[in-house]
């Protein structure tokens, strides 16, 4: 089995409290439920993409305890490539402290512990991966020196890049939005990119020429509910919205639309940009109607068939 589609990027147990509303500060209040799940934007996109049919392959690190052990389980249960997964004694697994409210709105602390001591030569030596596969998707929960020697080795063998750069981080090394070839966030990262307002579908474009400015080769800002945009220079702007659905839990909504994006690049390179954002948007409305983020990924049977036609 080849690998088509790589992650480079991490790995975290998500805790989750779902909660009436979110906490205020000094506040303390009382949850209904709590659950413990495998996420992390890296490995959630990767599972994403694993779900859709594609051959994917991690690179990523863990910790040297049982949320690293659990973790690479559950990749091996999910059909994903852990050849590149390493166990750090250095650093605990990655962990996310998770609430959402009763609107399925969220807020994480997460603590990229583990993640954070994958090194550029870790990257390195996964390179007949990188080299073998059609896309290779980076997001910003590592450090940004092995998502930089990622993106660079991609680029040195003409291998697509999807860099969701996410979470928002205000000082981004410049280099890692110049190489890749679709930089992918939301409405929130893509303020703190742009440093101006992202509210409207029309903020959100003008957005996309500032990025394209800083150097990608296309932009995707999503939008939630508003669904996302797509700008590239020489090419109309493509605005596809989502489906009016009641959410239960978004977290990791943004993971499904950026794994399915890596699926449909990878499988069905054919379709226009346009199509391709529909069919994603549909993944991740699929995904905020059920709880969690890795446990509320669809798999290819339980989406309608037009999507993979
Ligand atoms: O994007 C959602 C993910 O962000 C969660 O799974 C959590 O682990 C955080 O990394
Ligand atoms: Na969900």
């Amino acid at each position: 089995k080849m690998t088509r589609v790589v992650v480079v990027g991490s790995c975290m147990t998500d805790l989750t409290s779902y909660t009436p509303h979110l906490p205020n500060p000094g506040e303390t209040i009382c949850g209904h439920r709590f659950s413990v799940c495998f996420g992390g934007k890296g490995a959630n996109q990767c599972v994403v993409a694993t779900r859709l049919g594609a051959n994917t392959a991690m690179v990523a690190m863990v910790g040297d305890d049982s949320f690293g052990q659990n973790y690479l389980q559950n990749f091996r249960d999910n059909g994903v490539d852990i050849a590149h997964v390493g166990v750090t004694e250095k650093a605990a697994t990655g962990v996310a402290q998770i609430a959402v409210d009763d609107s399925g709105e969220n807020c994480i602390i997460i603590i990229a512990g583990a993640n954070l001591k994958l090194t550029p030569r870790d990257v390195e030596r996964a390179e007949e991966v990188i080299k073998g596969s059609d896309v290779m998707v980076c997001q910003g929960e590592i450090s940004m020196e092995a998502t930089l020697a990622a993106l660079k080795l991609a680029r040195k063998h003409g291998v697509k890049t999807l860099m969701n750069a996410a979470p928002a981080v205000p000082n981004l090394h410049p280099d890692i939005i110049k190489h890749s070839d679709i930089f992918c966030v939301n409405e929130n990262e893509a303020e703190v990119m742009t440093k101006r307002k992202v509210k409207t579908v029309q903020d959100a474009l003008e957005a996309g020429k500032l990025l394209l400015d800083q150097g990608c080769g296309s932009a995707v800002i999503t939008l939630g509910k508003d669904g996302a945009v797509f700008c590239q220079k020489g090419h109309q702007d493509i605005h596809v919205s989502a489906e009016a659905v009641t959410p239960v839990d978004t977290t990791g909504a943004g993971d499904a639309f950026v794994g399915a994006l890596a699926y449909f690049l990878a499988y069905h390179p054919g379709l226009t940009m346009e199509e391709m954002m529909h069919r994603c948007s549909k993944v991740a409305s699929v995904s905020v109607q059920a709880p969690g983020t890795q446990t509320s990924y669809p798999t290819r049977s339980n989406l309608p068939p037009t999507l993979f036609a």
